[in-house]
C-alpha cells in the first residue's frame, strides 16, 4: 500500500501534492518523493522517511511554477526503503516519470528482457521496470503515451495504480488501476489524482473513481477519457459528488482504522499470497524459503519467537508445521527466550514473527539465536524494518500499514505466510500427499472470499455485542488450531474494551476456569465442524449445565451447537488448518463493537503502543 497524488491544471502543483501526501501517509510512510514539471525543467526529489522529511529536503530546490506534478508516499514492497527506491521513477531516456502503488509480480522476467534490450536500472523496484517497459513499447511501436501504457499493462501480472507523464507532453497525465484504488478530482480546467479523495476535497467535490482494469488519459482543456485496459472500450464517465469529510475519507468511510483493517482482510490476504500461490501449477514460490530449503529440511526443529498477537500467529503455525510438514516446533515469547539461556544450535531454524519488525524483545531473541549459530527467518510486515534486516532470510506479509493498535490484518496475513511455508516444506518433504497438497492450495486461494462472507455477520455480531458489553469477564475456548484463536480473541477484547478475558483450550476448562462459570459469564466457544467437534460440543454442554452464556463460532449450517448455544455466529466451511483465518474474524468484530459501545478509544487504547521498542 502506498499513497499517490497528482495534479495538472492552472495552480501551483507543489503545495497541493505535498499536503495531499501528508493526508495519505496512513497508507505508508517509509519514503516519499515528488516530480514537478514546469514545461522546461523536470525536478525530481525523493527521500527515505516521512513526507515532512521530503518537505524539509526539497522546499528550497523545488520549482514553484510547475503546474504539473506527481508525488508518492511509499510502503515498500520491492526493495528496502531508501532514497533510490523511493518514487517517482523515470525511464532510461529521462522522459517518462511514474508513481506506482502495488506489486508487479512478473517484474523479474520483464526486467531480464529489458536488460537484454539494453536497459539499465538504478533501483531494486518493480516500478522502474514498469516505466522502462512503457518506454520500450512507446519507442518500439511508435505510439503515444496512453497507448504505450495500455500495451505495457497488458503484459503485466500483479496489482497497481499508477500515474505517468511524459516530459514531451506536459498537458497530459495517464493513470491506470488494477487492485489498488485511484480517484480523480475534477475541477475547472484542472484535475487531481489520488489514492483517495482526501488530497483534493477542499478543491472539488466532483470525483471519478476508476474501476479495476480501467485507465484514463487526462488532458488539460480536453478532459478525461476512461478506457478498459484489456480491449480499449470507452467507459462512460460517472462523476460522483463527495459527501464525506477528510477524516472519513482517510478511514475509507469506516469509523475507525481498526474496523477498516478488519474489512481489508480479504484483500490483504490476497496480497500476501499474490505471486506466491500458483494453484494451477501446484507451486508455492517464496524466494526466502527456496534459497534456504536445505536449512529448513535438515533442521532438528523450528523455534518460533514473537510477542503479542504475532506470538498467537506463531502458535497457529506450530499446529500447521507439525501437522502438515511433520517438523517439531516450539513457540516462545521472545522476552522469555532471550533471558532464559535457551538451548539453540546451528541445527535449529528460528522464525521471528513481527508486524512492525521493530519489537525490542523479538530483535534481541534473533540476535541471541544468530549468536548460537541458528538460521533465522523473519516474517514481517514492514519492509526494511530492523527485524527484516537482522534475519538471514524472510518473507513479508504485504498487509499494508496497520494503524489500529490492536492487530487484525497483520495476524491473518502472518498465518497466511506461515501456511504457505508449511505447505511448501510439506511438499518438499513428501509429508503431504499430492492431492491433499493441491486441495490445500485451492482452499487457501478461496480464503479471501470466505473471509468476506464471514464479515457479512457484522450486524448480527453487533447485536451480540450489545447483549454482553457490560460483562466483567469473558472466557474464550477453542481446541487444536482454534486454541490460539481463543487466545487472540481474548487478547483483542482486553486490549480495546478493558474487559478481563481469558483464552483457554476447551478441554482445560475443567481444570480451573469452570469454577468461574455462572449465569453472568459469557463463554465464546470456537466449535467448527472439523476440529474435534464432538469434544467441543461436550465442553459446551459442561458450560450450559453451569448456566454460562454460550456464544458459538460455528461452521455454516451447524445445527447441533445451535441447540445448546445462546447465540451462534457462522463462518464458511474450510479445511481445519485454514480455519483460524475465518474463526478469528467474528472475534475481532465482537471486541470492536463492544469497545465502541463502551465508548473506548478503539484505535489507540490506553497504555498500549503499536510498536514496542523498549524491553
Ligand atoms: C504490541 C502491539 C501488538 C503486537 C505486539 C507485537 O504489543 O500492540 O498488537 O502484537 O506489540 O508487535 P510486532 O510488531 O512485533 O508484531
Amino acid at each position: 500500500m502506498c499513497g499517490i497524488v497528482g495534479y495538472i491544471g492552472h495552480r501551483e502543483a507543489y503545495p497541493i501534492i505535498i499536503e495531499g501526501l501528508k493526508r495519505l501517509e496512513y497508507r505508508g510512510y517509509d519514503s516519499a518523493g515528488i516530480a514537478l514539471f514546469d514545461g522546461t525543467d523536470l525536478k525530481v526529489s525523493k527521500t527515505k522517511g516521512k513526507v515532512l522529511d521530503l518537505e524539509n529536503r526539497v522546499a528550497s530546490e523545488i520549482s514553484t511554477n510547475a503546474k504539473l506534478g506527481i508525488g508518492h508516499t511509499r510502503w515498500a514492497t520491492h526493495g528496502v526503503p531508501n532514497d533510490i527506491n523511493a518514487h517517482p521513477h523515470y525511464s532510461n531516456s529521462g522522459n517518462l516519470v511514474i508513481i506506482h502503488n502495488g506489486i508487479i509480480e512478473n517484474y523479474d522476467s520483464l526486467k531480464k528482457e529489458l536488460i537484454a534490450r539494453g536497459y539499465t536500472f538504478k533501483s531494486d523496484t518493480d516500478t522502474e521496470v514498469l516505466i522502462n517497459l512503457i518506454e520500450d513499447v512507446k519507442l518500439k511501436e511508435n505510439v503515444k503515451l496512453g497507448k504505450a501504457v495500455q500495451i505495457a499493462l497488458n503484459q503485466v501480472i500483479g496489482a497497481y495504480s499508477i500515474a505517468v507523464f511524459d516530459k514531451n507532453k506536459p498537458d497530459e497525465i495517464v493513470i491506470a488501476r488494477l487492485g489498488s484504488p485511484l480517484a480523480v478530482g475534477i475541477g475547472e480546467d484542472e484535475f487531481f489524482i489520488a489514492s483517495d479523495a482526501s488530497p483534493f476535497i477542499e478543491y472539488t467535490k466532483n470525483a471519478v473513481y476508476l474501476e479495476d482494469e480501467e485507465m484514463a488519459i487526462i488532458r488539460i482543456n480536453k478532459g478525461i477519457k476512461i478506457r478498459k485496459i484489456k480491449d480499449d472500450t470507452l467507459v462512460d464517465l460517472y462523476v460522483q459528488e463527495l459527501q464525506m469529510n477528510l477524516e472519513q475519507i482517510e478511514k475509507g468511510g469506516y469509523e475507525h482504522f481498526m474496523l477498516k483493517e478488519i474489512h481489508e482482510q480479504p484483500n490483504a490476504i490476497r496480497d500476501t499470497y499474490r505471486g506466491r500461490l500458483l494453484v494451477k501449477e501446484g507451486i508455492i514460490r517464496m524466494a526466502g524459503v527456496d534459497d534456504n530449503m536445505e536449512k529448513f529440511l535438515n533442521a532438528n526443529r523450528i523455534v518460533i519467537v514473537a510477542c503479542g498477537t504475532s506470538w498467537h500467529a506463531g502458535l497457529v503455525a506450530e499446529y500447521i508445521f507439525e501437522d502438515l510438514a511433520r517438523i517439531p516446533v516450539e513457540v516462545e515469547y521472545a522476552s522469555e527466550f532471550r533471558y532464559r539461556n535457551p538451548v539453540i544450535t546451528s541445527n535449529d531454524v528460528v522464525i521471528a514473527i513481527s508486524q512492525s519488525g521493530e519489537t525490542a524483545d523479538t530483535l534481541a531473541a534473533i540476535k541471541l539465536a544468530k549468536a548460537n549459530g541458528a538460521f533465522v527467518f523473519g516474517v514481517c510486515n514492514v519492509v526494511g524494518s530492523s527485524i527484516a534486516r537482522e534475519t538471514n532470510a524472510g518473507a513479508y506479509t504485504h498487509a499494508g500499514p496497520e494503524i489500529g493498535v490492536a492487530s487484525t490484518k497483520a495476524f491473518t496475513t502472518q498465518i497466511t505466510v506461515l501456511t504457505l511455508i508449511a505447505l511448501k516444506l510439506a511438499k518438499a518433504k513428501g509429508s503431504i500427499s499430492n492431492s491433499d497438497y493441491r486441495y490445500h492450495l485451492q482452499e487457501l486461494e478461496l480464503i479471501p472470499e470466505k473471509v468476506a462472507k464471514a464479515l457479512q455477520s457484522d450486524e448480527h455480531i453487533k447485536e451480540v455485542a450489545d447483549i454482553y458489553k457490560d460483562a466483567r469477564n469473558c472466557l474464550y475456548l477453542g481446541r487444536g488450531y482454534n486454541f490460539p484463536v481463543a487466545l487472540e480473541g481474548a487478547l483483542k477484547l482486553k486490549e480495546i474494551s478493558y474487559i478481563h478475558a481469558e483464552g483457554y483450550p476447551a478441554a482445560e476448562m475443567k481444570h480451573g476456569p469452570i469454577a468461574l462459570i455462572d449465569e453472568q459469564m459469557p463463554v465464546i466457544v470456537v466449535a467448527t465442524k472439523k476440529g474435534h467437534y464432538e469434544k467441543v460440543v461436550s465442553n459446551i454442554q459442561e458450560i450450559k449445565s453451569r448456566k454460562g452464556k454460550i456464544i458459538g463460532i460455528v461452521t455454516e449450517g451447524d445445527v447441533h451447537v445451535q441447540e445448546l448455544a445462546d447465540h451462534i455466529i457462522e463462518v464458511p466451511e474450510t479445511l481445519e488448518p485454514l480455519s483460524p483465518l475465518l474463526t478469528t474474524i467474528p472475534l475481532q468484530l465482537l471486541s470492536y463493537h463492544i469497545a465502541v459501545m463502551l465508548g473506548k478509544n478503539v484505535d489507540q487504547p490506553r497504555n498500549l503502543a503499536k510498536s514496542v521498542t523498549v524491553e
